[in-house]
């Protein structure tokens, strides 16, 4: 039974109003969801996951509960030196108490700070559909996200770090599994108040299942992580040759970049109407529609570029091994395919055309 084995991390005792976690409402007319709905959803979650100043961390999802004690809370030094309360004070302006990428900044940054509660991150060193590893979001602490809104955290100790890592695994768990859970109760109907049989199984089907594909990938490598040969050694020639092979393929109808990055790589493909994932359901079949959807959600709809090459700003890292990624796998949560074998399925390109198309849009970019 879950509930007993929670581990309770205390973490602070904020004297102000404490801020909660805002139920996740995104694309429900709010006229739908009852009171009573409200209630059962935030006290069952409330159940499984605690506070935003308490967080409640379920032994069997195999989150480190004393790093998300770092993490979690309020703003606060302690007395043995350590810094609590850490998300808060770097990561909420903009990605939000909740995780939801709505915070106090989200509608001044192109694109959007990444709702969390949606367990999709873009830039990882695993297969399509597969989560990141914890060291692809460590990395990203570390980089930032270059010409987008997210910056670097290099300047925080190790510590720290992990704990902000280790909290978004958490609200990532808790989103994912919220809903699952708001569907039960609002598309569903499920009977209220809810049973605690119904609980086990919302926790089971979302919480514990979640939990396993965040697992995964750290056990089994083999299964989940890009293969990635090393990079062939160039003499000049070889790798102006590498380069032109890498145009034709770029330009090639089976590769489809051209579509989206356009003939010079400059972003502007004839498909232009690019969404992330999350923006896709916020678009209407007429603006009417577009417009009535806008009403049910947190922010507007925001339309996403293909990358254009020649600005030499790749946000999942400009390395070429970083590139490699991005064209094996796709960019998660994103119209990027990935254009590399898949299981049980060959991909467009094999390894040695990656590096190819890889050297080629290296060139536009001015970096190679
Ligand atoms: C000034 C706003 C801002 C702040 C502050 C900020 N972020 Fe972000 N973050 C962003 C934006 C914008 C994106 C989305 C970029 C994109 O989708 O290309 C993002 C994306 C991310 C991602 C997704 C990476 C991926 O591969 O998809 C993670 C993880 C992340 N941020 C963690 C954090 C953490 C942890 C903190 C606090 C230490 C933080 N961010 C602070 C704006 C911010
Ligand atoms: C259906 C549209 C689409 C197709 C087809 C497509 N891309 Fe993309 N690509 C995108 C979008 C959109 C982004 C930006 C994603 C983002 O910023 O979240 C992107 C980003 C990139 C990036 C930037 C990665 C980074 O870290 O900044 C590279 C490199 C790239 N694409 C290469 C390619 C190559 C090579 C092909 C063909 C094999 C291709 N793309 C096909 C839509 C597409």
């Amino acid at each position: 039974m879950v509930f007993f084995s929670a581990a309770l991390v205390v973490s602070g005792c904020g004297q102000s109003e404490s801020p909660g976690f805002r139920i996740n409402l995104d694309g429900y007319d709010p006229a739908k969801v009852s009171q009573a709905q409200r209630e059962a959803i935030g006290e069952a979650m409330e159940e499984f996951f605690g506070t935003p100043d308490v967080p409640r961390v379920p032994q069997e999802l195999g989150l480190d509960a004393e790093r998300i004690a770092v993490a979690a809370g309020p703003v606060e030094g302690r007395a043995d030196g350590a810094q609590h309360g850490v998300y808060r004070q770097h990561c909420a302006v903009c990605h939000g108490i909740s995780g939801d990428g709505a915070g106090a900044l989200a509608t001044t940054v192109d694109p959007y700070p990444r709702d969390f509660r949606l367990g999709v991150f873009k830039y990882t060193t695993t297969r399509a559909g597969a989560k990141p590893l914890r060291s692809d979001l460590r990395r990203i602490l570390l980089r930032g996200i270059p010409s987008t809104g997210m910056p670097s955290y290099a300047q925080l100790a190790d510590g720290e770090l992990a704990a902000l890592v280790e909290y978004v695994v958490y609200l990532s768990l808790r989103g994912e599994t919220e809903r699952y859970l708001v569907q039960r109760v609002v598309d569903e109907g499920e009977y209220l108040p809810l049973g605690a049989d119904v609980k086990e199984e919302v926790f089971d089907e979302a919480a514990v299942w979640a939990a396993e594909s965040w697992a995964a990938p750290e056990r089994e490598p083999e299964d989940y992580a890009v293969v990635r040969p090393p990079r062939p050694e160039y003499t000049p020639p070889q790798r102006a040759a590498s380069i032109e092979r890498g145009k034709q393929l770029y330009a090639s109808k089976n590769s489809q970049c051209v579509q989206c990055h356009g003939p010079n790589g400059d972003g502007d493909g004839e498909n232009d109407l690019l969404y992330d994932d999350w923006n896709k359901p916020k678009i209407g079949v007429t603006p009417e529609e577009t417009a009535r959807l806008a009403r049910l959600y947190r922010l507007p709809a925001q339309k996403l570029r293909a990358r254009n090459f020649r600005e030499g700003a790749f946000r999942g890292g400009g390395n070429p091994e970083d590139l490699y990624l991005r064209v094996y796998a796709g960019i998660k949560g994103t119209p990027m395919p990935a254009a590399g074998p898949q299981a049980g399925a060959g991909g467009v390109l094999t390894p040695e055309e990656i590096w190819d198309v890889v050297n080629y849009v290296l060139s536009l970019s001015g970096r190679y």
